[in-house]
């Protein structure tokens, strides 16, 4: 931890202690200080208990979503093309109603099956590279290359593109928050590039993927403008990336330091969905910010309009009145109503696709290397702060048993 904190009210979510290990820190506050506050990045609220969280989330009308980030975005509509949103993630309703709805068919349960098969073919091809070695960084040599390529297929760019992804998300949500120029440079970039295919799908009338959906969809009678559109693309690629290849390396994490659930797993792999939805909880991602309306006296807490809230899902995940034994990971869970995807009407709308490929990428996994664990405990890295997932699992595979 970088010097004392007062966590009640000088709490820093990109404080690296609090990045490692925010968990005893979310205990300590949910019995001294439920709601906690700070004057860093801007000033915001932080609930941690599970009941508060879920109700904020269900009260648009007072928490809007106009801006979800905490490090507020830069270069406010100065980009090339002057996007400022990525709904439906960063608008409220009405805008918000109609733009979900034209995201929902494409992940479907339905749709997400049809992607099943690809997804498993991937994992398969970086497992065939992975098992000829003995130790391999798995954060970086896998959990990174699934998600961008699934979502380079669905929007319909080359997946050669996925590199270049994983760049752009990194500086839009890691390195580029506390640097602006890259942040800059990552959305600049990305909406040429953006802006380039949704015109190739304009002249060519392609509704064959997403960005081609996008296009050619409307709103009483009118095509969606191309701010929208760039916002939309932008927001599948940032919310499908770094999101999911965190929930898949926090699970392999996992399983490379706990060797009892490796091989229950490896002898039970039908108990690899309830594991996933463990490690959901357990390990969530995301926290996503509010604005405060106006001003206003919340549970005790003096919030002023433009404050920010942060939607604390993975410290709603932990809280002892809605889960028993909340910080150990009981990977055949009974009763786990997690809100690792949210709740309310921002509910993620890619929450089956990320199942998918979590259940999928572990499923691989482990069928061709059963035994694996973690080289040094002090080589892992984490990201956090909004999106929370270990960047670096350097790990030595037991050859005896991989095939
Ligand atoms: C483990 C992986 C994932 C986690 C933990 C996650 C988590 C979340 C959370 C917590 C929200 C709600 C945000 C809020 O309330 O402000 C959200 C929204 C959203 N997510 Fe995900 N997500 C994941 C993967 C994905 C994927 C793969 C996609 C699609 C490619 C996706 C697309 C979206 C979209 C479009 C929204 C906005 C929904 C709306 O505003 O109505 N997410 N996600």
């Amino acid at each position: 931890m970088t010097g004392y904190i007062d966590w009640s009210t000088d709490y820093d979510i990109f404080d690296k202690g609090y990045i490692e290990n925010p968990f005893s820190i979310w205990d300590d506050l949910r019995e001294k200080c439920p709601i906690a506050h700070t004057d860093r990045w801007g000033e915001s609220w932080l609930p941690t208990e599970y009941d508060t969280v879920t109700k904020m989330a269900r009260e648009p009308e007072l928490f809007s979503s106009r801006e979800i980030l905490v490090v507020p975005p830069v270069g406010v509509g100065t980009g090339p093309y002057g996007v400022t949103t990525g709904a439906p993630i960063s608008v409220d309703a009405p805008v918000h109603t109609w733009t979900r709805r034209q995201l929902l068919p494409a992940f479907s349960p339905r749709a997400v099956d049809e992607l099943e098969v690809f997804t498993r073919a991937w994992c398969r091809e970086l497992m065939d590279n992975l098992v000829r070695k003995d130790q391999a960084d798995i954060a970086v040599e896998y959990a990174q290359q699934i998600p961008a390529q699934v979502i380079a297929t669905m929007l319909g760019v080359p997946t050669t593109m996925k590199d270049q992804f994983t760049t752009w998300v990194r500086n839009t949500l890691e390195a580029g928050l506390a640097n602006p120029e890259l942040r800059i440079q990552a959305r600049d970039e990305l909406q040429v590039f953006f802006m380039s295919e949704i015109i190739k799908r304009r002249e060519s009338g392609s509704t064959d993927d997403l960005i081609g959906e996008l296009v050619h969809a409307e709103h009483e009678g009118e095509p969606f403008p191309d701010d929208l559109i760039l916002g939309m693309c932008g927001l599948l690629l940032i919310a499908g990336v770094d999101t999911t290849w965190s929930g898949i390396g926090s699970s392999l994490w996992h399983l490379a330091t706990n060797k009892e659930d490796r091989d229950r797993l490896v002898r039970e792999p039908e108990l690899i969905p309830s594991a996933v939805e463990e490690f959901l909880r357990a390990y969530s991602p995301v926290t996503m910010a509010r604005l405060v309306n106006d001003d206003m006296e919340y549970q005790g807490c003096p919030m002023k309009a433009g404050d920010r809230v942060l939607m604390a899902f993975p410290a709603a995940n932990r809280d002892p009145k809605h889960f028993d034994r909340p910080n150990e990971v009981i990977i055949d869970r009974e009763h786990n109503r997690h809100v690792a995807f949210g709740a309310g009407i921002h509910r993620c709308v890619g929450s089956n696709l990320a199942r998918m490929e979590m259940r999928v990428a572990i499923e691989e996994f482990l069928a061709r290397v059963p035994d694996f664990e973690l080289r040094d405990d002090a080589e892992v890295t984490w990201a956090g702060g909004q999106v929370r997932g270990p960047r670096t699992i350097p790990v030595n595979f037991n050859k005896k048993n991989a095939h």
